[in-house]
This record gives structure tokens, C-alpha cells and sequence, in this order.
């Protein structure tokens, strides 16, 4: 079912996976099924690459079913993000494979091709009514330790993934931070048609004739 808290209003029309996708921090505890998260890394497979290097890789914990790997992502998160992630059932860690398979050399777009998976698969997300939260908020060395991921690999974020809860069971300060309003900026400021604008008064279109 889809989740329509908090929904986007946007300037012009967009499909509703994209309005409705949001980071929540209440989660039900109803468990995601291995069927549910194989459509959702698919979903983040499905993205392109530089390439086609696919630099992605997941490492995956469900409190359900591999909660030792849920505990190890959980213990790399800062203090404000691991108050709320707790309550929801599955926890992932994004990583970028640092060089090209192809040639050997540095990718430098590694983790822009993590972000699209990720984007990619919260969309996928959003259509079955999951949601995902990522999250800066770590510590990519403790990770890295964790997990004994291998040099070439960086770490880049981690996200939950469950079915939004009620905002009720939040702290009162995380209520409010789930309600706010959610905004963007407007297109203007996102979007230069013909180059990059230039500083009023500079701008001929614009200048008394
Ligand atoms: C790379 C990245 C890092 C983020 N880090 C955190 C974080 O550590 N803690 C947190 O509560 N939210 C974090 N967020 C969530 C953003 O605050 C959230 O996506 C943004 O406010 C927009 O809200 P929306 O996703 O509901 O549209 C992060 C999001 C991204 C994409």
C-alpha cells in the first residue's frame, strides 16, 4: 500500500512513486520479505553506471533474519541517527568498488553510480510501499572494520528499509521533524536552460535598452 504521509507538492506534475518516496524514522515491525528486497537491490541493479562498471555493492542486515549483521551496521551509526534506526527491520550499507574492472583505473564517478542505485531503489520502493532513510551519519571506518571490507571498496552510507510506522511513537522532536512540510527548492534555482546564470545586473536579457 502506498504511504501518503507527508507527500511532496511539487511545481509540475512527476509519478507519484517520486512524490510519495520520504526518509521516515517510525517503522512497523512487520519484517520485509527476502522477495521484497530481492525486487528492491534489483531495482538498485537496475541503475547505469559509468561504464557499466555496476560499482554498487549492499551489505544487508535483517533483524529477522541475519541480526548479527543488523547489530554490526547499527553499532557504526552516530548516537542521534541509532535512537530511532532500532525500530526499523532491516539495515543496509551502500559501498562504491574504488577503481574500473575494464582498465584498473581510479572511477571517479563510484559513488554518483551508488547514489542512482540507491535513488533507484527507494523508488522501486515507494511503489511497494517501503521506505528507506540514508544516512551520513556513521562511521565508514567502523564499518570497513565490521565487515573486513577489502581496500578497494569505500564505504559510502547506510539506509534502513521497513514499512513507515506511526510518527506517534517518535520523540516529540521527531514528530515534528517526520510532519514538517517537506519543500525544494524551486526549479529556477536548479535549472539553468542556456548556461550558468549570471549575477543580477550582469544580465543582458534583463538590461535597460
Ligand atoms: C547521503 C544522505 C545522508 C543523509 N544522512 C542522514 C542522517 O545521517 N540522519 C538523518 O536523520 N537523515 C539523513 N538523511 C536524510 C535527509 O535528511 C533527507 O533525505 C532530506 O531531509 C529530505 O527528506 P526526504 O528524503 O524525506 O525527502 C540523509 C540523506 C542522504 C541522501
Amino acid at each position: 500500500m502506498a504511504d501518503t504521509t507527508n507527500v511532496l507538492t511539487v511545481e509540475h506534475p512527476i509519478l507519484p512513486q517520486l512524490t510519495q518516496r520520504r526518509s521516515p524514522r517510525a517503522y512497523t515491525s512487520q519484517p520485509v520479505s527476502a522477495e521484497v528486497l530481492q525486487q528492491l537491490f534489483t531495482a538498485a541493479g537496475s541503475a547505469a553506471s559509468c561504464f557499466g562498471e555496476q560499482p554498487w555493492r549492499f551489505v544487508v542486515g535483517s533483524q529477522e533474519t541475519s541480526p548479527e549483521a543488523y547489530q554490526k551496521i547499527l553499532g557504526t551509526l552516530a548516537e542521534f541517527n541509532q535512537a530511532w534506526v532500532k525500530k526499523a527491520p532491516v539495515l543496509a550499507l551502500s559501498l562504491a568498488k574504488k577503481t574500473f574492472s575494464h582498465d584498473g583505473n581510479p572511477n571517479a564517478w563510484g559513488r554518483h553510480d551508488v547514489g542512482q542505485a540507491v535513488a533507484t531503489l527507494a523508488i522501486q520502493g515507494a511503489e511497494l510501499g517501503v521506505q528507506i532513510h540514508q544516512m551520513a551519519g556513521f562511521s565508514p571506518e567502523a564499518a570497513r572494520a565490521a565487515f573486513q571490507v577489502p581496500d578497494e571498496y569505500e564505504v559510502v552510507s547506510v539506509f534502513t528499509i521497513g514499512y513507515p510506522g506511526n510518527v506517534e511513537a517518535l520523540p516529540e522532536a521527531l514528530q515534528q521533524r517526520e510532519l514538517a512540510p517537506r519543500t525544494r527548492k524551486p526549479l529556477g534555482e536548479i535549472m539553468f536552460e542556456g548556461g550558468w546564470p549570471r549575477p543580477e545586473g550582469e544580465r543582458y536579457d534583463q538590461a535597460p535598452v
